[in-house]
């Protein structure tokens, strides 16, 4: 599926707003792909407000979302070894009601949950404003809610 920024923050805010947490997804892709945008989205979904800056040097960052929903943003791209999780709480994400979100999954190397979706943007085309999104499932999660009906068929 094709998305631009508008379609993929409308998919990420029907996610936040819509799934079972707890709910594990690794958002997968280069540098500038979208994963943060998509983040974002799905927190604004859940009922973050307020600010959501990057957790690139932080690599986490924790929201109160709606109704008792809990949103975890994760950025492993500076990850050095996949045993500082534990410095980082890991082993409590997705205990209550929460969405994780982790953005370079593939740093936490076996320590991922076995029940997750894996969703993997890239740029098709530099010189558009278009990102190609491909879900995976791993393992049983929760439901994950489609892409909005209104781009079924194109
Ligand atoms: N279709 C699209 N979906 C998401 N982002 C897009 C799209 N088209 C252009 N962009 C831009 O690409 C950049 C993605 O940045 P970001 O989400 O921080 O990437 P990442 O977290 O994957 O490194 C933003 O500047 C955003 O405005
Ligand atoms: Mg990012």
């Amino acid at each position: 599926m094709i998305l631009t920024e508008t379609e993929l923050v409308q998919w990420g805010r029907r996610i936040g707003g819509e799934v079972e947490a707890p709910i594990f997804l690794g958002l997968r892709g280069p540098l500038g792909a979208g994963k943060s945008v998509l983040a974002r989205s799905i927190a604004r979904g859940a009922g973050v407000e307020g600010a959501l800056p990057s957790p690139t040097f932080n690599l986490l960052f924790r929201y109160q979302g709606e109704s008792g929903t809990e949103v975890a943003h994760l950025d492993l791209y500076r990850l050095r070894d996949p045993e500082e999780l534990w410095e980082l709480g890991w082993e409590e994400l997705g205990q209550g009601a929460e969405i994780v979100l982790v953005e370079w999954p593939e740093r936490a190397g076996s320590h991922l949950p076995d029940d997750r979706w894996d969703i993997e943007l890239s740029v098709p085309d530099p010189g558009a404003n278009v990102r190609a999104v491909q879900v995976h499932r791993v393992g049983a999660p929760p439901h994950l809610p489609g892409f909005p009906v209104s781009l079924a068929g194109r």
